[in-house]
């Protein structure tokens, strides 16, 4: 058994973790009991690049159950959580290769010791794993693949862009467009943990205070209704304005961040996009202002310009808070080094949502082994019935029923015509 984590003795606070989580999974685990028995994965190697959080190890717990070899590695350098990765080698046999902290070179070292074991099935979380098949193996590994799995609005982004430019060589399923996962992950799931990481990182009262959300997405409006329901006056940022008169709908402000700078004391970007808060921004803001991402990758709040123009920097104000005064004497405090704040600062989306999200990467991952080789090489949808399961089972496990439609109300919605 191969692994890289960084202490294998941390192993028994991880496992409790694992379980505690598993405990809020119930959806994840009636696919885990049925996987024991049917073996719909029985010896496909998996090679899955995620988050290393208590909520990823039940899904790789489950893809074993299911008869696969898995290996795991980070999906970003900062949000492994050693003690789950320790119990995940020492608990359940699963090769993980991932240091929480860990540096670039390490952290595409994991991907290439995931890819070791020629998988033919993936899970990602961001693309980082699909873009090295693509960049390093087109002609080896990426052969292998029958189908991979993306978790993140990122990730199908750029996917969606290697389709487009006729470069995609395998098939993939956007996993976060299936709406059992970003209807509930990214909305109820980012919005709480992004407020709780925020929380943990600075132990600020939300109430009273100015929250500037960047980006009226799916984890933007969660965010903003959720920090709403702390107290805090929500301004929103946007540049859809499609999606900025819902924002406003919704009741919050919207303006440019030009003009939100001066006022906001917390800022938080959520877009998948780059240089949303810039130079100009930090010089416009009050002293003391907080400043965080929960976007996928690190390059919406530009950290450059701002060490760039920084005076000094301070480290370690607190843990992940980092002090920069800046020449007019402003302090601008930035939270785990703009990287993802929820799973950085926070344990990341609690499990009962990533029940849902997972149940859906656990059964596209047996669709793809059913359909192996048939599948066009293409942005897939998880398939209709995926997602109404996932939703039947997660119902039930809330103890939630729901009305069905009579065969009369069947032909009334079914035969509607214009002018009836
Ligand atoms: P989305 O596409 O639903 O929303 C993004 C919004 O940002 C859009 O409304 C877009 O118009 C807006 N936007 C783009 N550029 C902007 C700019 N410069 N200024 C203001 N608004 C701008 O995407 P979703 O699902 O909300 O995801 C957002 C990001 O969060 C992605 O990077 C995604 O991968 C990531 N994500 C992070 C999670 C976490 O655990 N922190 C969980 C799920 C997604």
């Amino acid at each position: 058994m191969q692994y890289d984590i960084h202490n294998i003795s941390l192993a028994g606070a991880g496992k409790k973790r694992i379980e505690w989580a598993g405990r809020d999974m119930p959806v994840l685990e009636s696919i885990k009991e049925r996987f024991e028995v049917e073996k719909p994965l029985d010896g496909v190697n998996i090679g899955a690049c995620l988050h290393v959080t208590t909520e990823t190890a039940n899904l790789m717990i489950t893809l074993a159950s299911g008869g696969a070899n898995v290996r795991l590695c980070a999906s970003n350098p900062l949000s492994t959580q050693d003690d789950v990765a320790a119990s995940l080698v020492k608990d359940f046999g699963i090769e993980v290769f991932a240091v929480r902290g860990e540096d670039r070179d390490t952290y595409y070292k994991h991907i290439q010791s995931v890819l070791e074991i020629s998988p033919t099935i993936t899970h990602d979380d961001g693309a980082d794993l699909v873009s090295t098949l693509h960049k390093e193996y087109s002609d080896t590994l990426a052969k292998n693949i029958w189908g991979s799995m993306e978790e993140t609005t990122t990730g199908v982004i750029r996917l969606k862009s290697l389709e487009r430019g006729g470069s995609l060589l395998f098939p993939v399923f956007a996993v976060n467009d299936a709406d059992t996962k970003h209807l509930f992950d990214n909305r109820y799931g980012t919005g709480q943990s992004t407020l709780d990481g925020i929380i943990r990182a600075t132990n600020y009262l939300i109430a009273g205070r100015t929250v500037v959300v960047a980006g009226y997405g799916w984890c933007g409006r969660g965010f903003a209704m959720r920090a709403k329901g702390l107290g805090a006056n929500v301004i929103v940022t946007e540049i859809n304005p499609i999606k900025a008169i819902e924002a406003a709908m919704d009741g919050f402000r919207v303006m440019r961040m030009d003009d939100a700078a001066p006022i906001g004391d917390i800022f938080c970007t959520l877009t998948g996009d780059i240089d949303v808060i810039v130079p100009r921004h930090f010089e416009m803001m009050k002293d003391g202002a907080i400043v965080a991402n929960s976007g996928h990758f690190d390059v919406e709040i530009d950290v450059a310009g701002l060490e760039k123009m920084a005076k000094s920097i301070r480290r370690g104000v607190r843990p992940l808070v980092d002090e920069y005064t800046l020449p007019s004497g402003k302090r601008i405090y930035l939270l785990a080094q703009g990287r993802l704040v929820n799973l950085a600062c926070g344990e990341g989306h609690p499990p009962d949502v990533m029940d849902m999200s997972f149940a859906v990467q656990a059964l596209t991952a047996e669709y793809v082994a059913k359909n192996r080789g048939k599948l066009a090489v293409k942005v897939h949808s998880v398939p209709k019935e995926i997602d109404e399961t996932v939703a039947s089972l997660k119902l039930a496990s809330m103890g939630v029923e729901i009305d069905g439609l009579t065969k009369k109300q069947e032909e009334y919605l079914g035969s509607w015509e214009i002018g009836t």
